[in-house]
């Protein structure tokens, strides 16, 4: 086995976002908005260089169809909003007003608020409103983690062939090694179980931040 990924210290850290994400003024702004705003959750928003991949994985797949499970103040959705297609549209669902005002704001003013349709009701209950044809181009999962194999299932019928489905948080902070008294690790480490035996779609896993999983529907 060759080398592991690197274990990124805070300078380390910073270089790799300076040279490899590149968060505009306004993506900067929206990170120091959300530390102050709500300082204990403030670590709920994706890292610099999530939301690049996001952006640079839209273009890939020429997104005209993405959506979004877990909102909170649109980081997430502002990168995947900037990688659609001219006339792509993204879903998003969220059950916070509080949070996704500021989203909405940031939207507005980085010019994709017409991209964007906001939900907010519990994600399951958007998901399986759903056209069932398998029309969605990019998706991305970062919500309550317990119910990550339901969203999975409602999410990989509605993916097309050569869609991509992503998935943030599957480390668990690292606690899937010992995930037994942990109800959220747990529910992160029965999900990686299940991803790994469905057929539907091929993967990696990934250890950007506190790890992705991205799979290709086939
Ligand atoms: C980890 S945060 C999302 C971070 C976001 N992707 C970003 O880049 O900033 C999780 C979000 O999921 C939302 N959420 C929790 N349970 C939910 C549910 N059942 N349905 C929809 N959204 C839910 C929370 O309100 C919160 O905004």
């Amino acid at each position: 086995m060759t080398r592991k990924s690197a274990q990124l210290d805070d300078q380390l850290h910073d270089y790799l976002v300076e040279h490899g994400a590149r968060p505009d003024e306004l993506q900067r702004e929206l990170i120091a908005d959300t530390a102050r705003l709500w300082p204990d959750s403030a670590e709920m928003q994706i890292s610099p260089e999530q939301g690049s991949l996001l952006t640079l994985l839209a273009k890939s797949v020429r997104a005209g169809t993405a959506v979004e499970v877990g909102t909170f103040t649109g980081y997430s959705a502002l990168a995947i909003a900037r990688g659609l297609n001219r006339d792509g549209r993204l879903l998003c669902c969220d059950i916070s007003t509080e949070y996704t005002d500021v989203a909405r704001d940031y939207w507005r003013r980085a010019g994709v608020e017409e991209r964007i349709e906001l939900r907010i009701a519990p994600a399951l209950r958007t998901l399986r409103a759903l056209d069932p044809e398998p029309t969605i181009d990019l998706s991305f999962v970062d919500a309550d983690k317990e119910s990550y194999i339901a969203y999975w299932n409602e999410l990989v019928p509605r993916t097309r062939p050569g869609g991509l489905l992503v998935v943030d948080n599957v480390l668990a902070g690292g606690r899937v090694l010992s995930e037994q008294h942990d109800p959220t690790a747990h529910a992160i480490h029965e999900f990686n179980r299940y991803v790994l035996r469905d057929h539907r779609v091929e993967l990696t896993m990934l250890p950007i931040s506190d790890g992705i999983t991205l799979a290709r529907k086939l």
